[in-house]
């Protein structure tokens, strides 16, 4: 029996929120896996489970609010004691893509603040090299035109990611998002670091050397869980 890739989310949600316990301050995701998490969550804290979140997006905070799971501000919290957040790709040393759903400034800035960051998935997400999906890069408005210049230096095509109604997408952030084809992204880090370099770029979605674990539902409905590969 293959089980879908929605369920497939599930049952990483679900794994990822037994990792919780009572008095946590979580960074909560944004996406598809991370609302699985956030149901699992308030599944659990109907059993006595007492957490609280910052939520990576307006869309996250929505739900949590809405399933009775305090939400707090980067301003109530020193740190935070697990992040868990889904992936749009992630490389056997655990470097992902991330910003599918143009949340990963938030996402990497509340990850950053959380002692440990779980990653949660489908089966689909562990791939041998990065890149397949365009890498999302959050623009600031105006430096968009020399933002393209920079990424197309650097070898990408580009494109301005728009809604199905053909607007252009802001993020919670009132920044704009560009889709960069770098395939094959043979080395996530020096990449990053030159995304890292260049002005008007608010946040790219490459976490690298972040991730503590990805845990995976897979299609024959195990729930696998991979460590960054030893170097
Ligand atoms: C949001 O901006 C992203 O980083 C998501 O975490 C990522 O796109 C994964 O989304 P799904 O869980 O919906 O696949």
């Amino acid at each position: 029996m293959t089980i879908d890739a929605d369920t497939q989310k599930r049952l990483a949600g679900e794994a990822a929120a037994a990792l919780v316990e009572s008095g946590m301050r979580l960074g909560v995701g944004t996406g598809s896996t991370a609302a699985h998490f956030v149901r699992a969550l308030a599944a659990r804290m109907k059993d006595g489970l007492s957490v609280s979140g910052v939520p990576t997006s307006e869309s996250t905070a929505a739900l949590m609010r809405e399933l009775g799971i305090p939400v707090l501000g980067l301003a109530d919290i020193d740190t935070l004691d697990l992040a868990v957040d889904g992936a749009d790709e992630a490389d056997p040393d655990l470097a992902l893509i991330k910003g599918g759903g143009a949340a990963h400034l938030r996402e990497k800035v509340v990850a950053r603040c959380a002692k440990r960051f779980v990653v949660i998935a489908d089966g689909s997400k562990l791939v041998p090299v990065l890149g397949t999906f365009k890498l999302p890069v959050e623009v600031v408005p105006f430096a968009l035109p020399a933002v393209l210049r920079e990424l197309a230096g650097l070898g990408a095509r580009c494109a301005v990611r728009v809604s199905k109604a053909g607007a252009t997408v802001l993020t919670d952030n009132g920044n704009i998002v560009v889709d960069a084809d770098f395939f094959p992204i043979d080395d996530p880090a020096r990449l990053a670091t030159r995304l890292d370099g260049i002005p008007g770029i608010a946040e790219h979605g490459l976490f690298v050397g972040m991730a503590e674990r990805l845990i995976m539902g897979m299609p024959d409905g195990s729930v696998r869980t991979v460590f960054p590969r030893a170097r």
